[in-house]
């Protein structure tokens, strides 16, 4: 025979019914501040997001746009400005027409038979697709308030944007701290120092606005034949030099580089330019 079960004790005192209930809202109360706090987390989460990627995209635009003054300013003009019979980059027409991935593809394959050539590393290019990136962002960033080019396939001249470029500002500043090549007279011991900044002036003008086409040490290209050394007829000829710098050579890619013939260089620059690629010649066996 089982042993007859204990009468439970009523749980249901009026004391344990308010104990419990308190327990009850408790718990529900937490579990409704987590059920409101996880949802605004993520709503947080975003904008986290949000910011990284902004600050990754503000710093691609920094190092693209050096990258464009070093590699494509030549042909494509400051900002991508133009107007020296290369597309115009930064106008409405071209940015609103191409994708991404399309400006991809143009600058990492570039476009046969044509002087834009392909930048992608595996193609021979110089550049990482990381830095192609970096291209494509600096241009996708000057699609907000493009000016309207309809010309820009023939490189018609965008007109200047409000941002003053980095690189027009630069000779100008160097005009008044560095003392064309020659120096001051009269100050031998600075002469020197004041040459070798001439001359890093002179190499940074050389490296944005000629390597494109002479190649980086100036030893030629597919495009542009070599300066380093100058022909031997230019060697002796600085006026000649001068000259084909700031005219161009109508017909070829060589445009003009003087100020007053739509190019940016001033005469002191273009002097220097000539003396640097002459004195080059002469130290080139
Ligand atoms: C030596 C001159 C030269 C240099 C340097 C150069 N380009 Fe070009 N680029 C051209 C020419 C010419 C075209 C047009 C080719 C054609 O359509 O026949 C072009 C076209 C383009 C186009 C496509 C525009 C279109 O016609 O749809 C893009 C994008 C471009 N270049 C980006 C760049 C970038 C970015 C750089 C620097 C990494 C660069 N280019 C450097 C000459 C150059
Ligand atoms: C878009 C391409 C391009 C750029 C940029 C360019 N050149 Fe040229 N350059 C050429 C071509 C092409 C020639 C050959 C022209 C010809 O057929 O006579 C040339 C010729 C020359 C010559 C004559 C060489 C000789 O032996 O006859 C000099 C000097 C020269 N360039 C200097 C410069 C300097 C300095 C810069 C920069 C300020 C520069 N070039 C930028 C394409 C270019």
């Amino acid at each position: 025979m089982a042993a007859p079960r204990p009468t439970p004790r009523p749980l249901d005192t009026p004391e344990q019914a308010r104990t419990l209930d308190r327990y009850y809202m408790a718990g529900l109360v937490c579990m409704a501040l987590l059920i409101v706090a996880f949802p605004l987390y993520k709503l947080g989460e975003p904008a986290r997001r949000e910011r990284t990627l902004e600050a990754t995209r503000t710093e691609n635009i920094t190092l693209g746009a050096t990258l464009f003054a070093q590699h494509c300013a030549a042909c494509h003009g400051d900002d991508a400005r133009g107007g020296r019979g290369f597309p115009t980059l930064g106008a409405k027409e071209f940015l609103t027409s191409v994708s991404d991935k399309q400006l991809q593809w143009l600058i990492s394959g570039g476009i046969p038979g044509s002087a834009m050539v392909a930048y992608d590393l595996d193609l021979g290019g110089p550049f990482t697709a990381q830095e192609i990136t970096r291209l494509v962002t600096y241009l996708r960033s000057l699609e907000e308030g493009a000016p309207s080019v309809p010309g820009w396939y023939r490189g018609e001249a965008a007109p200047p944007r409000a941002v003053v470029a980095l690189d027009t500002a630069a000779p100008a500043t160097s005009d008044t701290t560095a003392s064309p090549p020659g120096g001051v007279p009269g100050q031998p011991a600075d002469t020197q120092a004041l040459r070798a900044v001439a001359t890093a002036e002179t190499e940074r003008v050389y490296a944005s606005r000629c390597a494109a086409c002479h190649g980086a040490t100036a030893e030629g290209s597919a495009i542009g034949p070599a300066l380093r050394p100058l022909s031997a007829a230019l060697r002796s000829n600085p006026d000649s030099t001068y000259a084909i710098i700031a005219r161009g050579v109508a017909g070829t890619a060589m445009m003009p580089f003087a100020k007053e013939r739509g190019g940016q260089l001033d005469a002191t620059t273009i002097r220097a330019l000539v003396a640097w690629l002459q004195e080059s010649g002469v130290t080139s066996p």
